[in-house]
């Protein structure tokens, strides 16, 4: 039997994550999304689904010192990020940075769970700053280093233009990040889960789950969704894009699911989010654009189990706040890196090399032919 795409395998237990997909509902560590985006923090959200608990004051004081203190990017460390050809891809930049992070780490194996834990969170920390450097260097300014005592989202934000980001932006942000941080065995947490089952370093682990989400089908789906709003163009333009692309069996980017057969309730959540920045920031025409899309597709795909997923308005928000779209796809790193991180320690807790196998239809027994007889081909 062969599972193409691994649906429905399960590769391990898991304490991490639970998705009802027919029910709107996604809990990490127990704690529905919906609590986590009201209350909780980007910060107390990484520290749950490491270590599995939501954190006391003084816990949550001290790994948010222990952030802060991983995330000033060493002199020799930035000259290399200048070195790269600004034209790159910020996925490209932030993959080769994170492998190189452990050339730089003198002892980048090891195989003590708190040395692994310390290393993705150094990862973690370190990746805000090492896009908001790229983005600068690319525009010809001069990265700016944290301020060192705001949150994972404001440093972000800050680094990016050197201003002090307007608290409502950093709200947004933060919750932005609380809803990507983990979602089970998706495409890139397997790809990490595969690297740590092998006994590799944390900077391998982190740079497969950076290379996996780069691909359209995972990370960047929200720059289309994103793309598809702003080429639309208007509310009006809304009901003919649709049945246009689903005529020529085109597909409305920022819906459909694997998992979810019914509302992402992440989707939810940044849907209300986008709808009070649009009016905050005078982009209502960009939300409403995108609120005709969702109600012409939901007319047209009636009956079938094809929702807005969390991509349909996460590059909305993010384009609100000002950035750019090739930086969403990092911005999804910087937070899923707490998922990736989880989920390696997890598995290695029990490990056992993942390696599965190919059913073999080739032919077999030929008979060596000699170069100079050789017709070309199979
Ligand atoms: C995410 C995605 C790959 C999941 O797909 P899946 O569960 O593997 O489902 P399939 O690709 O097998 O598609 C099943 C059917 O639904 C249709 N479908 C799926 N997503 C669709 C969409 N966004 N728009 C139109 N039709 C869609 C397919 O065309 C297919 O129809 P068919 O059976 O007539 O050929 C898919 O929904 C998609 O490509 N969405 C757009 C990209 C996106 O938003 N990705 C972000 C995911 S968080």
């Amino acid at each position: 039997m062969i599972h193409k795409g691994l649906d429905n395998v399960y590769v391990k237990e898991s304490k991490i994550c639970y998705i009802d997909g027919e029910a709107s509902k996604l809990f990490y560590r127990g704690y529905s999304i919906e609590e986590l985006a009201s209350h909780s923090t980007f910060e107390e959200t990484t520290y749950l689904l490491i270590y599995g608990w939501l954190p006391t004051r003084s816990q949550l004081d001290q790994f948010t010192h222990q952030l802060e203190s991983y995330r000033t990017l060493e002199p020799q460390f930035l000259d290399l990020i200048r070195k790269l050809p600004t034209k790159s891809d910020p996925m490209d930049v932030l993959r080769t940075a994170v492998s190189a992070l452990g050339v730089y780490d003198p002892q980048p194996m090891t195989d003590d769970t708190t040395a692994r834990i310390n290393k993705g969170l150094m990862i973690l920390a370190k990746v805000p700053t090492i896009t908001a450097a790229f983005q600068r260097l690319r525009t010809g300014d001069d990265p700016i280093p944290p301020k060192g005592h705001l949150t994972h989202a404001a440093e972000f934000l800050y680094m990016l233009t050197g201003r002090e980001p307007d608290p409502y932006d950093i709200h947004v942000m933060d919750v932005a990040l609380i809803l990507h941080a983990e979602h089970e065995m998706n495409a890139s947490t397997f790809a990490c889960t595969v690297t740590a089952s092998t006994l590799a370093d944390m900077y391998s682990v982190i740079t497969s789950g950076i290379g996996t989400l780069r691909g359209p089908l995972h990370g960047g789906a929200n720059e289309a969704a994103l793309k598809t709003v702003l080429d639309v163009g208007d509310a009006s333009n809304a009901e003919s894009y649709v049945v246009d692309a689903l005529e020529h069996k085109r597909r409305i980017m920022g819906f459909g699911h694997r998992i979810y057969k019914t509302w992402d309730p992440r989707y939810l959540i940044l849907k209300k989010l986008a709808g009070e920045l649009a009016l905050k920031k005078d982009q209502t025409k960009l939300f409403d654009t995108a609120l005709a899309i969702e109600t012409s597709a939901r007319k047209h795909l009636k009956g079938t189990p094809i929702f807005p997923n969390v991509d349909s308005y996460s590059g909305i928000v993010f384009h609100m706040l000002g950035i750019e779209t090739d930086l969403f796809t990092p911005i999804f790193a910087m937070s899923r890196i707490s998922g990736w991180t989880a989920h390696a320690i997890e598995y290695l807790e029990a490990n056992r090399l993942i390696r599965p196998k190919a059913l073999y239809v080739g032919k077999i027994d030929l008979p060596y032919t000699p170069i100079d007889s050789r017709g070309g081909k199979a």
